[in-house]
C-alpha cells in the first residue's frame, strides 16, 4: 500500500472571531476517512512570525533562528499543502503572504490546493496564491473549493462545520484527486 501523503492544512487567517476555524473543521471532518492522505492543521496563530525583516530572501538564505527557522523546518516535513483562505481586499490575507515569504525550500516543488471561503469564495485570492506558489516552483492544482455567496452567508452566524451544503462536496473530491495525483508524482522525485 502506498504511504499516505503528508499534507499540511494551513489556516490562513489569525484575527479574533475568524471564520477560518469553521471551514478548517469542515475540511478535516470531510477528509477524515481519506486513506491517501494524512492531514495536519498548521495554524498561523501557532507560528507567529514578524513582518518580514531578513537581510536576504529565503530563496538565498533560509532563516535558521527561533520561530523563523522552525517554520521552514516544519514545512519541509510535508509532501504538500492545502491553504484555507478567505479574500482580504481581493488578495490573500497579509499574514498568509508573510508566512509564504518566510520560507523557501519547505514550499518548493510541492502541490498546493486551495479551500476558499467568503462572499466571493476567495476566487481572486486563489488566483493570486497560485501565482505566488509558482515562484516557489510549487504545483498549484486546478481543483479547488470555493464556499461562496449564499453558501457562506447562510452559515455565517450559525458557524456550524456540518451545515455547508453537499453540493460543495464534488469540488472537494476534485481538489483531493488533483492533490493525490501531483503529490504522488512529486514526493518520490523530491526524495530522490
Ligand atoms: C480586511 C478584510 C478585507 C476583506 N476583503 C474581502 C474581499 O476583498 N472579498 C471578499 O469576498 N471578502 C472580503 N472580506 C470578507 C471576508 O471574506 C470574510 O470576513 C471572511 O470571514 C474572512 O475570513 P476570516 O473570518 O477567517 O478572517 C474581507 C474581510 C476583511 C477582514
Amino acid at each position: 500500500m502506498t504511504e499516505p501523503l503528508k499534507i499540511g492544512v494551513i489556516v490562513g487567517t489569525t484575527r479574533e472571531g475568524r471564520f477560518a476555524d469553521v471551514v478548517t473543521e469542515w475540511f478535516m471532518d470531510k477528509t477524515a476517512s481519506r486513506s491517501a492522505f494524512k492531514f495536519d492543521v498548521i495554524d498561523l496563530r501557532d507560528h507567529v512570525l514578524p513582518h518580514f525583516e531578513e537581510a536576504m530572501a529565503p530563496a538565498y538564505a533560509e532563516p535558521s533562528e527561533g520561530a523563523k527557522g522552525k517554520w521552514n523546518d516544519l514545512l519541509k516535513s510535508y509532501d504538500g499543502f492545502i491553504v484555507v483562505t478567505p479574500e482580504y481586499n481581493h488578495s490573500i490575507p497579509g499574514v498568509l503572504k508573510n508566512a509564504f515569504d518566510y520560507a523557501y525550500t519547505g514550499w518548493r516543488r510541492k502541490p498546493l490546493g486551495i479551500v476558499g471561503y467568503g462572499p466571493s469564495g476567495a476566487m481572486r485570492a486563489a488566483e493570486h496564491l497560485r501565482v505566488i506558489a509558482i515562484n516557489f516552483g510549487m504545483v498549484p492544482v486546478r481543483g479547488a473549493v470555493h464556499i461562496a455567496g449564499a453558501d457562506f452567508f447562510a452559515n455565517m452566524t450559525e458557524r456550524d462545520p456540518k451545515a455547508f451544503p453537499e453540493h460543495i462536496d464534488p469540488t472537494l473530491d476534485e481538489l483531493l484527486g488533483d492533490m493525490e495525483f501531483w503529490g504522488n508524482l512529486t514526493k518520490p522525485a523530491l526524495k530522490a
